[in-house]
C-alpha cells in the first residue's frame, strides 16, 4: 500500500470505553460529517451481534469481518469513523485507515475505562473474565504501541465529550490546512 495521504474524514481509534461513538457522533454534527461505527457495519453486514460473532464463529473470523470492513471505508469522504478497540492491532487497518484520515486516537487510564463500560454487557472481551479491571489493564498495555501510532492522541479522561470534539475537530482543520 502507498503511503500518500489524502485526509478526508476522521477516524477514532482506542480502546473500548474512551468515547469513540459519543465524540464520534458530536464531531459529525458539528462538522455535519457522516458518522460510520465499523461494528455497526459488522453486524449489518454478518446479520448477528458482535457478541454472536465472537461465541459462535471466533475472534478470528470477527477480525477478518472487521479487516474487511475497514477495507471498504477507503472511498468514503467527509466522514466520522468511529472504530472497535482492536482495529489498530492489525498494521494494514491503520495503515488503510491512515489514507484517507487523520486518525485520532481517544485515550483513558484502565480504572476510567472500568467506569465507563461496567455494567455493559456486549463486549465479549470483558466477559466471563474473573477480573475485568485485570483483564483492561493487560489488553491496553499490550495494545499501547499500536494506539500510539495514531496521528493524535487525545486523552479524554478529564475532558467532556464536548471538549474532546472540539480538539479533535481542530486537529483535523489545522492537519487539512497543512495538506493544501
Ligand atoms: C473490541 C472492541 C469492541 C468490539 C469488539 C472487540 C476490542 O468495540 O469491536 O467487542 O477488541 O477491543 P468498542 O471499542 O467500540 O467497544
Amino acid at each position: 500500500m502507498s503511503n500518500a495521504r489524502n485526509i478526508s474524514n476522521i477516524a477514532l481509534i482506542g480502546f473500548m470505553g474512551t468515547g469513540k461513538s459519543s465524540v464520534g457522533h458530536l464531531l459529525a454534527e458539528q462538522l455535519r460529517f457522516g458518522f460510520v461505527d465499523t461494528d455497526e457495519l459488522i453486524v449489518n453486514a454478518a446479520g448477528k451481534s458482535i457478541a454472536d460473532i465472537f461465541a459462535q464463529q471466533g475472534e478470528a473470523v470477527f477480525r477478518a469481518l472487521e479487516h474487511e470492513i475497514i477495507k471498504g471505508l477507503a472511498s468514503r469522504t467527509r466522514s466520522v469513523i468511529s472504530t472497535g478497540g482492536g482495529v489498530p492491532v492489525n498494521p494494514d487497518n491503520l495503515a488503510s485507515l491512515k489514507s484517507h484520515s487523520l486518525v485520532v486516537c481517544l485515550w483513558a487510564s484502565p480504572e476510567k475505562i472500568w467506569e465507563n463500560v461496567r455494567g455493559q454487557s456486549h463486549r465479549p472481551l470483558l466477559l466471563n473474565t474473573p477480573d475485568p479491571l485485570a483483564k483492561i489493564r493487560e489488553l491496553l498495555a499490550a495494545r499501547a504501541p499500536f494506539y500510539k501510532q495514531a496521528d493524535v492522541l487525545v486523552n479524554t479522561e478529564w475532558r467532556s465529550v464536548r471538549e474532546v470534539a472540539q480538539q479533535v475537530a481542530h486537529q483535523f482543520q489545522s492537519a487539512r490546512a497543512t495538506q493544501k
